[in-house]
């Protein structure tokens, strides 16, 4: 279990950080309230990993994801592919902001880590 600080929840919305958990990255995104309207105007019964964004949050406004593709663990890239979340880069996946997997080969979404707030600028993973 680590605990993360400020200023990574003083993050203005919008920002990415990763931090480091277990030596794997995890991506701690501040949504802002377009991101939340698009993770939710998703027809979930199209995606390949079926989840509804609220499954994957606890608070709208903060995501927290394993930052390695389910496709072959390389690490995907922020603010880049065709959904506004994530792109791999190795073969091509692309993860929208809730980290659901949209296009390419990876055949999950990304992991949502077992977290929590402790208090305001502080995330418990693990
Ligand atoms: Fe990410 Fe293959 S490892 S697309």
């Amino acid at each position: 279990r680590s605990v993360f600080q400020s200023p990574l929840l003083g993050a203005v919305r919008g920002s990415i950080v990763t931090v480091k958990w277990r030596g794997k990255p995890v991506f701690v995104r501040r949504r802002t309230a377009d991101d939340i309207k698009l993770a939710n105007s998703v027809d979930v019964s199209s995606l390949r990993d079926p989840q509804v964004d609220s499954d994957r949050v606890k608070n709208p406004e903060w995501l927290v994801v394993v930052g390695v593709c389910t496709h072959l663990g390389c690490i995907p890239l922020p603010n880049a592919g065709d959904f506004g979340g994530w792109f791999c880069p190795c073969h091509g996946s692309h993860y929208d902001v809730s980290g659901r997997i949209r296009k390419g080969p990876a055949p999950f979404n990304l992991e949502v880590p077992q977290y929590s707030f402790l208090e305001k600028n502080k995330l418990l993973i693990g």
